[in-house]
């Protein structure tokens, strides 16, 4: 069941029921107030038949009041009994039945005197003593000990009463009568309420469940790959911010899936030219076609290392980047590197790439040692990436060179390379993914590359904590700089991300 439906019944029950609960309560206070004025109306009906019959037996005729009474009757149809009684002797009209209310009234003759009889009986437990005293103040009885005292009432002989029995029923029907124009208003705008209410309802509901309506939909499209997706957020509750998260979650997820996109894209791309350069030779290798002089083989072969190096490069660049994305660093990778030796092994790697163009090689001198507690993989990716750039952006027969510095505190590295040099315009880009100068994204002389390596060395040292600078001489040379902090705690808990 929907949420709206949901809200919408429950809503619909609670004004239900505090509506059916007023009106109930109005009608019951209603038919009381009826109830009250018709017994008053009883009353008054009582105390006018008590007045004539008085009236009769003090002027002894009792016809007089034997008549009234038929005369009620007849103008209430209500009455089904009276009776009236002169001194003991009783007339009745009608017959006494159980489904009447009996009213009666007894009065007695004026001046007459009046006859009580009192008594004092001692107490089970011993004799009381008593004094009565008669004045014309009247009597008074004081009793010492335990006494019981019985007042006679006066013999009903003495007087006159009159007896009424009204019809229950018809006293009730009459009360209902009453009652019911006032119920059919009652339900009348009970109705009217509830059906007003309803309407409200559905506004309200549709109100609170709309942004939800709106954020499963967008859900669904976002599981169907929909990731564009944005809903606008209405309102500043919990559902607004829910809505804001969802937003900036499909933002996160687009950007995270076109990155990997471009990514692989890029990758593609890098990795298809040094691949078919690579099939190329291994064909003319296959035919035999290959040039007999072994100076020109070590050339084509040299050719075909550096193929092989741009697609590691490549690969190792891009798979680290995927990696950067859903990966933390951790405590566990931290281990003491000779960061001389990844030099070492890295000229070895890139040799063949630099005799290519005729670059010098200037590595660290063999004393030169330096050691920095990270883990490996990101120092071969700082200093693979800033070798391979060096060569790759050195002119022909130029020179390359790199430095080492270790102190207590930290450990410094430089790569620099003469050539061309970076554009002044250019620097503060460089580190940003893709970036590559305005020269490299030109055809023609194009320099292969994807953009992501000094992407990928930012990464890595701002996760070692450290800094990486870059100087630059347009037409002379440039220098990339790196400092780590030697201390290991340095990396967080819960790690950089590269
Ligand atoms: N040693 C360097 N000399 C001159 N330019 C460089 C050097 N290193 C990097 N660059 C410039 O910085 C850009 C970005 O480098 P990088 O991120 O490694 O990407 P890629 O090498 O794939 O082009 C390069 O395109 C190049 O223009
Ligand atoms: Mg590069």
């Amino acid at each position: 069941m929907r949420i709206r439906t949901k809200h919408q019944l429950i809503t619909a029950a609670l004004i239900a029921s505090v509506v059916v609960s007023i009106a109930a309560m109005v009608i019951h206070t209603q038919r009381k107030m009826l109830k009250t004025q018709s017994l008053q109306r009883l009353s008054a009906l009582m105390e006018g038949a008590a007045r004539i019959a008085k009236e009769s037996f003090d002027s002894r005729d009792r016809l007089m009041a034997i008549s009234y009474l038929k005369f009620l009757q007849k103008e209430h149809p209500e009455l089904a009994f009276a009776s009236v009684s002169y001194g003991g002797h009783v007339s009745n009209i009608g017959e006494e039945s159980d489904g009447l209310i009996y009213l009666e009234s007894s009065a007695f003759p004026a001046g007459k005197p009046v006859r009580y009889t009192i008594s004092a009986y001692p107490s089970p437990s011993g004799a009381a003593t008593g004094d009565l005293q008669v004045s014309t103040a009247g009597v008074s009885l004081s009793v010492s000990g335990k006494a019981t005292v019985a007042i006679e009432e006066p013999p009903a002989s003495l007087g006159v009463s009159v007896r009424l029995g009204f019809v229950k029923k018809m006293i009730d029907s009459e009360v209902e009568r009453a009652l019911d124009p006032l119920m059919r208003w009652t339900a009348g705008i009970a109705g009217g309420f509830m059906l007003l209410s309803f309407f409200i309802n559905i506004w309200v509901a549709k109100l609170l469940t709309g942004p939800i309506e709106m954020l499963a939909k967008a859900t669904g499209l976002l599981a169907a790959g929909r990731l564009d997706v944005q809903v606008p957020v209405r309102t500043k509750d919990e559902v607004g911010a829910l809505t804001a998260s969802f937003n900036s979650m499909s933002g996160r997820l687009k950007e995270l899936v076109e990155s990997r996109e471009d990514i692989l894209h890029t990758l593609t791309h890098e990795i298809n030219t040094p691949l078919n350069g690579l099939k190329g030779y291994l064909e003319l290798w296959q035919d035999g076609k290959l040039p007999p002089d072994p100076e020109q083989n070590r050339h084509v072969i040299g050719t075909m290392i550096v193929a092989v190096l741009r697609m590691e490069t490549s690969l190792g660049n891009a798979l680290s980047l995927f990696r950067a994305e859903n990966k933390a660093l951790s405590k566990e990778e931290l281990r003491p590197v000779q960061v001389e030796e990844v030099f070492a092994q890295t000229l070895t790697m890139f040799a063949p790439m630099a005799r290519e163009k005729n670059i010098t090689l200037v590595p660290l001198h063999k004393a030169i040692k330096g050691c920095v507690t990270a883990p490996e993989e990101l120092i071969k990716q700082i200093v693979v990436n800033l070798v391979s750039n060096a060569i790759k952006y050195a002119q022909e027969g130029g020179q390359l060179r790199v430095g080492l510095h270790d102190n207590p505190k930290e450990l410094m590295f430089y790569v620099s390379n003469t050539g061309r040099g970076i554009p002044p315009e250019d620097i503060p880009h460089l580190f940003t993914k893709f970036y590559r100068s305005h020269e490299d994204r030109a055809s023609g002389k194009r320099i292969p590359g994807t953009g992501l390596g000094l992407n990928i060395v930012r990464r890595a040292v701002k996760a070692l904590n450290g800094r990486v600078y870059v100087t630059s001489k347009v037409g002379e040379k440039t220098m990339f700089l790196v400092r780590l902090p030697k201390a290991a705690g340095k990396i967080s808990d819960t790690g950089a991300g590269l």
